[in-house]
């Protein structure tokens, strides 16, 4: 029998996907930059046929690439040529929320969209969201322990993640879905499957904490100087305002793109160097709160609030329509970075020299998660300069004391750059653990660890 035979017989030959025009929909990145030939892909549609799935690719000796909603951005979710790529698109189970311990248990399969919609109506909420909510899934953003517009408050996917069901290389079905938030019985195996890039395991299902729905809201947009400038403002917003849970970073040739991508009107008569967008939440309006705030804060250039839902989508729209206003002007190099808030002054400063010098026609916009320090550093007309840009980005933010990867992980786009973040002893242990988990080195190769 075929490995294909094999895997028909385990899911049924309807979710084993064999004609090309169709594969090739699963093959290329978000970002169009990633792409590889997948052997056939499988949609298993639970835990049990998951493991299937995996029992006989590892029978057989082949690889293993897993994807989600194929947002990632780092070149992790489509296949290695040859590999079996397997789709977690059918395992969209949602079961009932545990309103009383404010849980809930999913698919991995389900996105953030589809869960949020679950959970709101019960007037519960997810504590990660971002702009890719209608097609990113639970399974993928626990895989790559995604971050988003709400770390300040609640943390990354990690934080809000109680328990886990994975398949591991070997085909065990590891679950522990409890969800109990005390549970000091040793290694702590639903953590460590966080921001393992699909390299240790398939999670099929997940259990999540749920934060309160607050329905009292408020947006603002605030122009300022600078760099600095931002970050001084929400230093600020954070000592006053308990009920900050967003804010945003771009500038003026980003917002620039995004008003020709998207059409969008200009937020002010004037235009400014930088921006910085804020959300604040609570169970009663916060506008009043907020205004007083940015009325008093020395940075603030201009301002423009809202507290009505379209009022604060239409405001949202300058900073989420970033990505796809980028991709829109040509294929990216996208790195996502952070650096200590300290320095992130003056790592803005020193990113177009450093870019410069290994793409000298490179058009640069830059973007991110202001609290954090986290840069999304998007360099364009530079794709055949990839490695050279991503070495002296990467290298610049070393140098700062930052990290080569705040929230998209390492992929295949980062992994040379590995040692620049992490010590050649945690290299090496993780090393160890891909090793006692995947020794054939079945699941996602190529992806987070270097060679
Ligand atoms: P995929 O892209 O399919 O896969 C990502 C990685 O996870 C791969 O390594 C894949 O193999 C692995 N994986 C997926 N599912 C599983 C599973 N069930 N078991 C094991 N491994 C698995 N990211 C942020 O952190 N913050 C943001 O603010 C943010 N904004 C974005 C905005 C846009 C417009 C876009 C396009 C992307 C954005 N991203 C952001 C990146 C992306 O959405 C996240 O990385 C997301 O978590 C990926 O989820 P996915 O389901 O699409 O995973
Ligand atoms: C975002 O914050 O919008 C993202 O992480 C996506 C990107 O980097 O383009
Ligand atoms: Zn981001």
């Amino acid at each position: 029998m075929t490995l294909e035979q094999d895997l028909a017989e385990a899911i049924g030959a309807t979710h084993v996907l064999t004609d090309r025009s169709v594969v090739a929909s699963y093959e290329t990145d978000w970002t169009g930059r990633f792409s590889g030939v997948a052997r056939c892909v499988a949609r298993p549609a639970d835990t049990g046929q998951t493991a299937a799935v995996v029992r006989a690719c590892a029978a057989a000796g082949v690889p293993l690439c897993i994807q989600g909603g194929n947002t990632g951005l780092v070149g992790a979710s489509v296949p290695v040529d040859g590999s079996v790529l397997l789709s977690t698109a059918r395992l969209t189970t949602v079961d009932p929320v545990d309103v009383v311990s404010a849980q809930v248990t999913v698919g991995a399969g389900v996105t953030l969209a589809a869960l949020q919609r679950a959970v709101r109506e019960l007037g519960l909420d997810v504590g990660v969201d971002f702009a890719a909510r209608e097609s990113c899934t639970v399974g993928g953003m626990v895989a790559t322990n995604a971050g988003g517009e709400r770390v300040l408050r609640y943390g990354t996917m990690r934080a809000q993640l109680l328990g886990i069901e994975a398949v591991l290389a070997d085909g065990t079905v590891v679950s522990r879905l409890t969800g109990l938030p005390k549970d000091n019985t040793g290694y702590d195996v639903v953590s460590l499957l966080a921001g393992s890039e699909g390299t240790l395991g398939v999670i099929t299902r997940l259990r999540l904490r749920l934060v309160p729905m607050l329905a009292g809201r408020a947006v603002a947009l605030v122009a300022v100087a600078d760099t600095a400038a931002a970050v001084r403002l929400v230093r600020g917003l954070r000592d006053a305002l308990p009920s900050l849970e967003a804010a945003e970073l771009f500038y003026a040739d980003g917002l620039a793109l995004v008003r020709e991508k998207a059409g969008l009107p200009a937020p002010f008569a004037d235009e400014h160097p930088a921006y910085v967008l804020v959300e604040c939440a609570q169970r009663h309006d916060p506008t009043d709160e907020l205004l007083e705030v940015l009325a008093a804060a020395p940075e603030v250039r201009d301002a423009t609030v809202a507290g009505d839902v379209r009022g604060r989508h239409a405001l949202w729209a300058y900073r989420e329509s970033h990505t796809e206003a980028i991709n829109a002007a040509g294929v990216p190099v996208k790195l996502d970075v952070a650096v200590p808030l300290p320095a992130l002054a003056d790592a803005v400063a020193a990113l177009p020299a450093a870019i410069a010098v290994a793409a000298p026609a490179a058009r640069l916009i830059l973007f991110g998660h202001v609290n954090e320090g986290n840069l999304h550093v998007n360099v364009l007309d530079a794709v055949e300069r990839a490695e050279a840009v991503s070495d002296a980005v990467l290298r610049l933010v070393a140098s700062y004391g930052g990290s080569i990867s705040a929230e998209h992980g390492v992929g295949r786009a980062k992994r040379p750059w590995l040692a620049l973040s992490r010590s050649t002893e945690e290299i090496a242990m993780m090393r160890a653990i891909k090793n006692a988990l995947d020794p054939n080195g079945l699941l996602n190769p190529g992806v987070l660890l270097p060679d």
